[in-house]
């Protein structure tokens, strides 16, 4: 008999029917419950052992963790806390788990053990919710770009250029480590390598995207980056996936004002689509705070978090007007930052972005024109021959979700810019190309995923938003 889902079962009124249903093993109490669950839902089935049909013998071989084929009648739930619950009258043991060491207690474990045990976590009620947030939040980001008519483009994961000078990159090589052919430099020979030269994974799709948007007109990638920075914090991954839209004929307002919008767009439909997974999310935050000290605890619940990025616009200021307000601020004065803000043109750093975001304005904020001199080389030169057209967004409890800026469209002007940084001019011609022919004003950003879904899930540690993370010296699994 085909099973049915149990997501499905749970919201059925046809009772008295004989339906079955598959999954894994949550509780097994009084040698008689069994909750049940097969990913589908947050909730389990609750499914009640017949004892006239199934021998002693099954009944010993179920624990926590065994994988089950049940067959039943579908009734009206005797227990509080579900309408229906399957009465059992056929049971198939997929396979048997040993509960004395299958790992994944009916209990609270810590998110670290859980780290360690990555590929079963996702049986745990915590990273089921988290992964079908994300699931829904990918789809979410498709179906925003795909309705406003922009085209999904794959962008090389493999790249020859490392222009971008957004991280360290990592090598992609066939070349035999011990025994690589070198140049007349004494230097490893990249010619002789699978690609004639050196090639690393790619930092971002940005330049391959504006290619295809001086083309398409308003174009999307969603794709994997790697950046090889040995950045062990919790907002930082060595492979994560990024979305970078990319628009012909956009300003850095029509830029910042897509960002928003899309932000604010994606955060409503998951709140739609996935209202079961965030409530029990938000209230597991809720029993974490708890266990804080008081001064820590966040001032509003997950749910409220999210509505209130939806419901309000995003604080717009320049860097300047940051600036001076870091500047002007209690913890610079009593020298309570660790980079302490003193001159125009340093780089904000998260100490400075949280202050903002969490203390100053209590809302997303948009930083946008920022020194040329902490910005990459591709960003809209301004007439005050200091700033570039850039914009960064930074969210609460996460900092830097989006970066973004208009780009330089003016042949000479990025000509020069790439001289006065020292990148390899070479490696941009076809870059430069697309300022030499047909070239619009155009502009584009890209998002952090795993910070998107870090906020809407509330998860503290970006480790715990992706299947199998990749960190400095981790990449287990
Ligand atoms: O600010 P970034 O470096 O911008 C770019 O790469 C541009 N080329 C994007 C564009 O304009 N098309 O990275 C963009 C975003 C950051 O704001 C952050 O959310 C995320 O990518 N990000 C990371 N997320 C997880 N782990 C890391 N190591 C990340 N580095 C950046
Ligand atoms: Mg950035």
């Amino acid at each position: 008999m085909k099973a049915a889902k149990i997501n499905t079962l749970l919201k059925s009124s046809k009772f008295k029917q004989v339906i079955a249903v598959q999954g894994w093993v949550k509780t097994f109490r009084a040698n008689r419950f069994i909750a049940l669950n097969d990913g589908s839902s947050i909730n389990n089935l609750q499914c009640v052992v017949d004892f006239e049909n199934i021998e002693e013998s099954i009944l010993k071989r179920i624990n926590t963790g065994t994988a089950l084929y049940l067959e039943g009648t579908l009734v009206k739930s005797q227990g509080s806390g579900q309408k229906v619950e399957l009465k059992v009258e056929k049971i198939k043991i997929y396979g048997d788990s040993d509960s004395d060491k299958y790992p994944i207690q009916a209990k609270k474990h810590s998110l670290e053990f859980l780290r360690e045990k990555a590929h079963l976590r996702i049986r745990t009620t915590t990273f089921a919710a988290v992964m079908r947030v994300r699931s829904a939040l990918s789809f979410a980001v498709h179906k925003f770009f795909q309705e406003k008519g922009f085209f999904y483009v794959n962008t090389p994961i493999i790249t020859g250029s490392d222009a971008e000078g957004a991280g360290e990159m990592f090598r992609v090589t066939t070349l035999d480590p011990k025994n690589a052919a070198l140049n007349e430099k004494g230097l490893i020979d990249y010619k002789k390598d699978f690609f004639g030269k050196e090639t690393n994974l790619t930092v971002s799709g940005q330049l391959e995207a504006e290619s295809y948007a001086l083309g398409l007109g308003e174009v999307y990638t969603f794709g994997p980056t790697f950046r090889a920075e040995n950045s062990n914090t919790t907002r930082h991954l060595a492979e994560f996936w990024m979305i970078e839209p990319e628009m012909a004929f956009y300003d850095l307002t029509d830029n910042m004002n897509l960002a928003e919008n899309f932000i604010t767009s994606v955060l409503k439909d998951v709140m739609k689509n996935c209202f079961e997974d965030l409530k029990y999310l938000d209230e597991r935050l809720a029993k974490e705070d708890q266990s804080k000290p008081k001064v820590e605890r966040s001032p509003m619940g997950l749910l409220e978090k999210i509505n209130f990025v939806i419901d309000n616009d995003f604080k717009r200021i320049s860097y300047t007007e940051a600036y001076e307000i870091l500047r002007n601020s209690k913890p610079n004065k009593k020298k309570k930052f660790k980079f302490p803000i003193n001159e125009w043109g340093v780089d904000l750093q998260s100490e400075h972005e949280r202050y903002l975001v969490e203390k100053h304005f209590n809302c997303p904020v948009i930083i946008f024109d920022y020194p040329s001199n902490i910005k990459a080389f591709y960003m809209r030169r301004n007439d005050d021959g200091k700033t570039v057209r850039a914009m960064d967004i930074l969210f609460p409890g996460i900092g830097e979700i989006v970066g973004g800026s208009q780009r330089e469209e003016r042949l000479e002007v990025i000509e020069k810019c790439i001289k006065e940084m020292n990148i390899d001019y070479e490696e941009l011609w076809w870059y430069l190309d697309l300022r030499r022919f047909g070239s619009v004003p155009h502009s584009g950003f890209g998002l952090g995923f795993e910070r998107l879904v870090q906020f809407i899930t509330g998860m503290n540690n970006i480790r715990d938003v992706i299947p199998f993370p990749r960190t400095p010296q981790n990449a287990a699994f």
